[in-house]
């Protein structure tokens, strides 16, 4: 039995669940569905990201703590997961006090080894909020091209990138005032002290290609030192002995994996060190979008090697989701929250459409939502889950509920569990895409034979019925082993099915079972198809959210 330990990144705690950040969340949950079908022990670990500005200053706009604030958020991300059939072992918040120490110690040891050190920075800072100002948290003209109101990290007209004290006209977000500069202390992590370990780590294969290479491009730019300070007010852990000042967010977030684990640890009576020990033997895999790759791929494992944890296995990354070709965007209101969705739609098509498009590369996926409606219709519904439901009815209504005795095509069933290896396989590559297609066009095949067999027609002839019962037994453990294949994509669909066909919860190893004689359950409808209009009214209920 294999153990692994499975991340998704931490979403922030100040945001709503969004389809974006469903790709990833439902590209894990399928991965970690089909290594618990294979009887492997994987741990999916994950909790709110709940420190950093714009968490202070959203629960400053909305005059509640900051710890308010994350609370509900925390409340409202669970129940979207669960909703979506999300199903984590363990999710917590990183505003916790098993982050809080580990952040402590890995800091402490990074220091006892010498790679913090302390520099003096000029900042922004706003006279009038008394803080100092993230990047993000400044505008003004472009150094580069003069282009009015860019941020102080970027500009959006010519692409240029600069620091914020560059830009000109500079106007704080926070206060609408002019920020002034102001001298402050801040110690920064020496990740060039591991850039060697950093070479080899790499070059193991623990990211795709393209990430691979990305990782080199920054190795030979020159690894620079990298600020985890800031300055108070700030919503974080304090720096020990710096009253005034707080660990950077992204130094406590992926510490947040390792606490969240001990968590789970604590509450499951589980040994933390197989996991987390150096030498551990257990496989951990952390799911990222692309864009937060320098995080895991640099500073994540410097920090881990710097404090003798182990460092995960690999790092997978996936690409952004657009929105019928565009990028997800509030004013053209094709950004959906996860429960907008859930108002007008069922979990289960998205799970399936996001599978349909999802592969192991790190390209960009398209919700489309005339595609959407077809693989959910024509797909989904019309071939696969209409197999059992026209196989069925003859059992339930001709024959008492009772199976046939004996099969009539062995071979068509054979022939579909041949296919279950590389279906496994594709679940492991992260290479949903193929499965979707592999099982539709074993759905074709089912349809095929079921078409040529004609049960409804032998049905009504006495000397056939018999016949027909066996046709229709064949169609249901087709159904079943269907099912079972797209369990980790659809997992409340292929509880129902279990429970119509009163089976054992169908794994990698028990798929293979057949099921004759028996008495099913009476075939009560699973899954409709889409309806259009409630894509419209999903898409309304956006408008009047954005306009409200
Ligand atoms: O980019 C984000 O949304 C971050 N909250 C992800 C953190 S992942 C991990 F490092 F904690
Ligand atoms: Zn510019």
């Amino acid at each position: 039995m294999r153990k692994i330990l499975v991340t998704s990144a931490l979403p922030y705690a100040n945001g709503s669940i969004h389809l974006g950040h469903l790709v990833e969340y439902l590209q894990t949950d399928i991965w970690v569905r089909s290594q618990k079908m294979s009887g492997n022990e994987c741990l999916y670990i994950c909790a709110d990201d709940a420190h950093g500005t714009p968490i202070m200053l959203k629960a400053q706009e909305l005059k509640i703590t900051p710890e308010k604030l994350i609370e509900s958020t925390y409340k409202e991300h669970i129940k979207d997961f669960s909703d979506f059939f999300i199903e984590f072992d363990n999710y917590y918040s990183t505003h916790s006090e098993e982050n809080k120490e580990f952040s402590t110690h890995i800091y402490n040891q990074l220091k006892k080894n010498g790679n913090i050190i302390e520099k003096t920075i000029e900042q922004f800072y706003d006279a009038e909020a008394k803080m100092f100002l993230p990047d993000r948290y400044i505008k003004g003209e472009c150094p580069k091209c003069g282009a009015k109101d860019q941020y102080g990290d970027s500009c959006e007209e010519c692409g240029a990138t600069y620091s914020s004290t560059e830009i000109v006209n500079p106007i704080s977000i926070v206060s609408n005032s002019s920020p002034i500069t102001k001298k402050t202390e801040h110690f920064f992590f020496k990740l060039s002290d591991y850039e060697d370990f950093l070479k080899e780590w790499i070059s193991s294969d623990t990211t795709q290609l393209e990430i691979k290479n990305k990782l080199n491009e920054w190795l030979s730019d020159g690894l620079a030192d990298w600020d985890i300070t800031r300055d108070k007010p700030y919503f974080g852990f304090n720096i020990p002995d710096h009253d005034d000042k707080y660990f950077y967010v992204w130094l406590d977030a992926p510490i947040g994996y390792i606490a969240s684990f001990k968590n789970y640890c604590e509450k499951n009576n589980k040994d933390f060190n197989e996991y987390w020990d150096k030498e551990s033997d257990c496989e951990m895999y952390h799911f990222i979008g692309k864009d937060i790759s320098y995080f895991h791929a640099l500073f994540w494992p410097a920090m881990l090697e710097g404090s003798n944890f182990r460092k995960p296995t690999a790092i997978f990354c996936h690409g952004f989701l657009t929105i019928d070709g565009e990028k997800m965007s509030k004013s053209r209101g094709t950004f959906f929250n996860a429960r907008t969705y859930l108002n007008h739609l069922s979990p289960e098509y998205l799970r399936y459409y996001y599978a349909s498009r999802l592969t192991n590369k790190i390209e960009d996926i398209d919700l489309n939502f005339d595609d959407f409606i077809s693989r959910v219709n024509s797909d989904l519904v019309g071939k696969i889950i209409n197999i059992g439901s026209r196989c069925a009815r003859f059992i339930n209504k001709d024959f008492n509920n009772k199976l046939s005795g004996e099969l009539k095509n062995s071979e068509l069933i054979k022939k579909c569990l041949a296919k279950v290896e590389d279906i496994i396989k594709n679940y492991e590559d992260r290479n949903y895409s193929s499965n979707i297609r592999l099982i539709t066009s074993m759905a074709d095949d089912v349809n095929k034979y079921l078409d040529e067999e004609k049960p409804w027609v032998k049905i009504k002839n006495e000397s056939e019925k018999e016949l027909a019962q066996k046709i229709c037994t064949d169609g249901l453990n087709l159904f079943r082993i269907l099912i079972g294949c797209l369990k980790p994509v659809i997992p409340e669909i292929a509880k129902k099915v279990e429970a119509i066909m009163r089976c054992a919860s169908i794994n990698w190893e028990n798929i293979e079972e057949i099921i004759t004689s028996d008495k099913i359950e009476t075939f009560e409808p699973i899954i409709t198809r889409i309806d259009k209009d409630a894509i419209e009214s999903m898409k309304n209920e956006n408008i009047g959210d954005i306009n409200g």
